[in-house]
This record gives structure tokens, sequence and C-alpha cells, in this order.
């Protein structure tokens, strides 16, 4: 998507450890106008899929997600990355190891969000080396649900995540693939 691109090229900030800083328009503080756009470009590259569900993880893919639903017109649901008390009735889980966070955590979904007769489009913000969207993955197979794909704002596909994932089967669609941050040259897939 050009638009995200050139934005991120303008305003996008690439911290050391090979980590893009997008706080200022997609993380932190939202253009929403541009969240509404890539929104409904998602809607268009999935317009030929089932949706009844979009899934996230929480926190920074709430946004993008929420979006989404709304294009499509459906709910939005998201896993959470603790057990907290407000957590009500059985749960799909799935354990997942950041590597950008070097941290484990576990994704739980309650049960009676997804169902067997779910088609469920998977959103993120940003997909690295694809940790988060195999947890999510897994929590979809776990239900019994259908896997429309995958749709992520940013995919940074020298961390090979995303080809992983496409290369099982499941289809992703990123608004936006970074080749390459080297040196702080950024360097898209066209
Ligand atoms: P991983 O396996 O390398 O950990 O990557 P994955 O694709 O699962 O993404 C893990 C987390 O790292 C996600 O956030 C993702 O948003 C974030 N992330 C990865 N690379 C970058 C980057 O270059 N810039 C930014 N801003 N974020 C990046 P999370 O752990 O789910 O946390 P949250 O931020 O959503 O709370």
């Amino acid at each position: 998507m050009k638009e995200l691109e050139e934005r991120i090229l303008k305003d996008g900030i690439v911290l050391d450890g090979g980590v893009l800083s997008v706080g200022g328009f997609l993380n932190q503080q939202i253009d929403t106008g541009l969240l509404s756009r890539m929104a409904e470009e998602v809607r268009r590259l999935f317009a030929d899929a089932v949706v009844t569900k979009v899934l996230t993880v929480e926190a920074s893919g709430i946004a993008i997600a929420i979006a989404v639903a709304t294009a499509f017109g459906v709910p939005a649901v998201f896993a959470k990355k603790s057990m907290t008390s407000n957590i009500v009735g059985d749960v799909y889980s799935s354990s997942v190891h950041s590597f950008t966070h070097n941290r484990d955590y576990r994704m739980t979904v309650p049960k009676r969000f997804l169902s067997p007769l779910d088609h469920i489009l998977i959103v993120d913000d940003f997909l690295a080396n694809g940790a988060a969207l195999q947890g999510l993955i897994s929590i979809v197979k776990e239900s019994g649900a259908s896997l429309a794909g995958a749709a992520v704002e940013i995919e940074k596909g020298f961390q090979g995540g995303g080809d992983l994932i496409r290369a099982s089967g499941v289809r992703v669609e990123s608004l936006a693939i970074l080749d390459s941050m080297e040196q702080g040259k950024l360097v898209f897939r066209s």
C-alpha cells in the first residue's frame, strides 16, 4: 500500500536491533484516517473470502483489528497475554516465544468467542519472526474454525516469519513488506 510505505519512510524511525518505531502514526498515536484506509485495503484484498470474525492479540494489534472488523461488519476478538480474573470459562491457549522481546507468554481466548462455524481473519500490526501469528493460527485450529488468512500492516520480510507461514499454506497479506532496514535505509518489496 503506497500510502503506508510513504508514511513509514516519512515518520518511521529505525532503532537499534532492527526495530522500526511507528509509534507516531500506528502504535501509540494513531492516524485514524490512515487506519480506516488500511482497513478498507484489507477488505479489498479479502473481498473473495468469507469472514465472520477478526482475531488479534493485545495490545498493538487491537486498533487495526477493530478497523478491519468494522470494514467487514463483524466482531473483533483479541487474545489476552495473561490470565486475568475476568476471563470466564474455558479458554483456547497457545504458548508463544517472542524473539523480538525475548520472552515467553501464553495467549488465551475464551472458547465461547470462537466456534467451528466461524471463518477467522487474523490481523496484526507487525509480522517479524511470526511467533504471535503462529500462536493465533494454533488457537484458530484448536477451535475448529476456518482460517480465511492473515493480514498485517508491516511485515519485516527479512526476518522470514511471513514466508514461513505462507509456505505452510496460510494466506498472508501484508500492506507493506520491508526487505531490508540496513543502516537505517528502508527497502520495500515491490
Ligand atoms: P517475533 O516472533 O520476532 O517476536 O515477532 P512477532 O512477529 O511475533 O512479533 C512480536 C512482537 O514484536 C509484536 O508485538 C510485534 O508487534 C512486535 N514487533 C516486531 N518487530 C517490531 C518492530 O520492528 N517494530 C515494532 N514497533 N514492533 C515490532 P507484541 O509482542 O505482540 O507486543 P505488543 O506491542 O502488541 O503489545
